[in-house]
């Protein structure tokens, strides 16, 4: 039977007099990769952030491996669209920021995930001396040191070029295939969401409630340019502006 690594049930959040997220219910079952979707503003961060105990909820119950989140553990791992790293503080040292002092074999841990990450050679560099995509991989390096139970992304390819983007999704899909830590990935980018996610859900404006959960199938995971990914891809947009003005379709 499959485990469920995050269980949401009837999540409701308010900050005084703002209504930010409104009864979402949702099991992500463990190595799950899910891909959340939604407007500017509506709840996405702070659902984020209350799964990994940074916030609490105002109603309804979170849990994680089956216990209530009352504050962050190192179960659970972040990565934010900034990087986050110290600059003053090598590549190396800042890996070892992530970790618990008490934890053995610390070189060795630093150097497989940057070998995960694919940046082996950069041990010794300082932030500045890489790119924003290279300072990105050595957050979710930092992130998965610990050997998170799930790992929390909130938009984290979202300062990032095209291009790089589209390497960078790439690279965390292979994490995924290899080390299968339940992820949970946050993005405005409907392409990114239908490439990673096993499932997208996609939210409502503020109050942020689940409009819809999408099952991907698996070829959009492999090819991102056929058939398949293009209207899984179209789906979703429909779904997303279903009930604004927005052109879908020719009227023909
Ligand atoms: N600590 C807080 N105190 C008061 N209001 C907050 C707080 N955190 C978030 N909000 C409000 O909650 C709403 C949702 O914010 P949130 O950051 O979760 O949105 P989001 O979906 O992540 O947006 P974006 O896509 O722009 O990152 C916003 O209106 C924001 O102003
Ligand atoms: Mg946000």
């Amino acid at each position: 039977m499959t485990h469920t690594a995050v269980s949401l049930r009837g999540v409701s959040k308010q900050f005084d007099d703002l209504s930010v997220l409104s009864d979402i219910s949702l099991e992500v079952p463990e190595g799950e990769f899910l891909s959340v979707i939604g407007v500017s503003g509506c709840g996405k961060s702070t659902l984020l952030r209350i799964i990994g105990g940074l916030e609490q909820q105002t109603a309804g119950e979170v849990l994680v491996d089956g216990v209530a989140v009352k504050k962050p553990t190192r179960n659970t791992g972040f990565v934010f669209q900034d990087h986050r790293l110290l600059p003053w503080l090598t590549v190396e040292a800042n890996i070892k920021l992530g970790l618990d002092k008490k934890t053995p074999n610390q070189d060795e841990i630093v150097q497989q995930n940057l070998e995960l990450v694919g940046l082996q050679e950069f041990l010794g560099s300082y932030p500045r001396q890489l790119s924003g995509g290279m300072a990105q991989r050595v957050a979710i390096a930092r992130a998965l040191a610990n050997r998170p139970k799930i790992l929390l992304l909130d938009e984290p390819f979202g300062a990032l070029d095209a291009m790089t983007r589209i390497h960078m999704q790439q690279a965390l899909r292979e994490i995924w295939e290899k080390e299968k830590i339940t992820m949970i990935l946050i993005t405005h980018d409907i392409e990114e969401a239908v490439y990673l996610g096993e499932r997208v859900v996609v939210l409502s404006s503020r109050p942020g409630h689940i409009k819809k959960i999408v099952d991907i199938p698996h070829v959009c995971h492999v090819i991102r340019t056929g058939t398949e990914f293009s209207e899984t891809r179209d789906k979703i947009y429909r779904e997303f502006f279903r009930d604004e003005n927005v052109a879908l379709d020719y009227n023909i």
